[in-house]
């Protein structure tokens, strides 16, 4: 397994722009190469600065959006227009303000039974993927848990080794969850950890240079086999922020 490579920006703005400029590499090395750029968004809240930059007049022009194709690596059980929903945040900030093809976005329904949204997800990344294909490039954030996707720890997602995509169950939040399998992550091309803020300096810390505890910290069961693993991150998530 090769090494992650880390960058440490100034703070989150920093770490949108390294990713939008990454983004804007990887769809232009995929359509020229294969007509097509298949992305994998993440939820919460660090990615919402990265959808709007995006969106806004300094990187739109810059990614021919009528080739990309959008997927999810996790979605909450709750309606698309729920202010709990990662589809709604990143429709509001990004897939509703450039040109994409409707068909090319590819949303988990969380507003039906988690199983089934599972399945139907699961199903349509075998058909657009096949047996052993993945996505050209998925961001992912990290929990101060040391969750991704909706892989928290120790919850049964994290041995599922068939599906591509799977319900689960999280305890501390009570609630389903739909999320990407590791598998399956792993198989993307390119992976983008983001991870922004002094709360997950510790997590961090232990993710990238402790013990390898995959049940505690489902993070590092992330190891695309392509190699290109990059974790963006700000200086209070490195801890290198200055004291005063
Ligand atoms: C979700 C995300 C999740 C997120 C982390 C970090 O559905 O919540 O996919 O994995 O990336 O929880 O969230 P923040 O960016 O809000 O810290």
């Amino acid at each position: 397994m090769s090494e992650p490579r880390i960058k440490v920006l100034a703070d989150a703005d920093g770490i949108a722009r390294a990713a939008a400029d990454l983004i804007v590499e990887a769809a232009r090395d995929a359509i020229d190469a294969r007509g097509a750029f298949t992305l994998g968004l993440s939820g919460g809240s660090t990615p919402r600065t990265l959808y709007r930059l995006l969106a806004g007049d300094e990187y739109r022009n810059r990614i021919d959006w009528p080739h990309v194709e959008i997927f999810f690596g996790d979605e909450r059980c709750v309606p698309p227009d729920h202010s709990d929903s990662n589809y709604r945040m990143a429709n509001e900030e990004l897939l509703s303000k450039v040109p994409l093809d409707p068909a090319h976005i590819h949303r988990m329904r969380g507003e039906i039974d988690p199983q089934e949204a599972a399945k139907e997800y699961g199903l349509m990344l075998k058909r657009r993927f096949g047996d052993d294909g993945g996505l050209d490039l998925l961001l992912l954030g990290m929990g101060d848990d040391g969750h991704t996707a909706s892989l928290f720890p120790g919850t049964p997602a994290l041995s599922e080794t068939k599906h591509r995509c799977v319900a689960n169950f999280v305890p501390k939040f009570n609630t389903w969850r739909i999320t990407l399998t590791v598998p399956f992550i792993n198989r993307a091309g390119e992976i983008l950890v983001l991870a922004s803020g002094a709360s997950k300096a510790n997590v961090v810390q232990q993710v990238l240079e402790g013990e390898d505890k995959p049940g505690q910290y489902p993070i590092q069961l992330i190891s695309p086999a392509s190699g290109k693993l990059i974790w963006l991150l700000d200086l209070a998530t490195a801890g290198m922020a200055s004291d005063e």
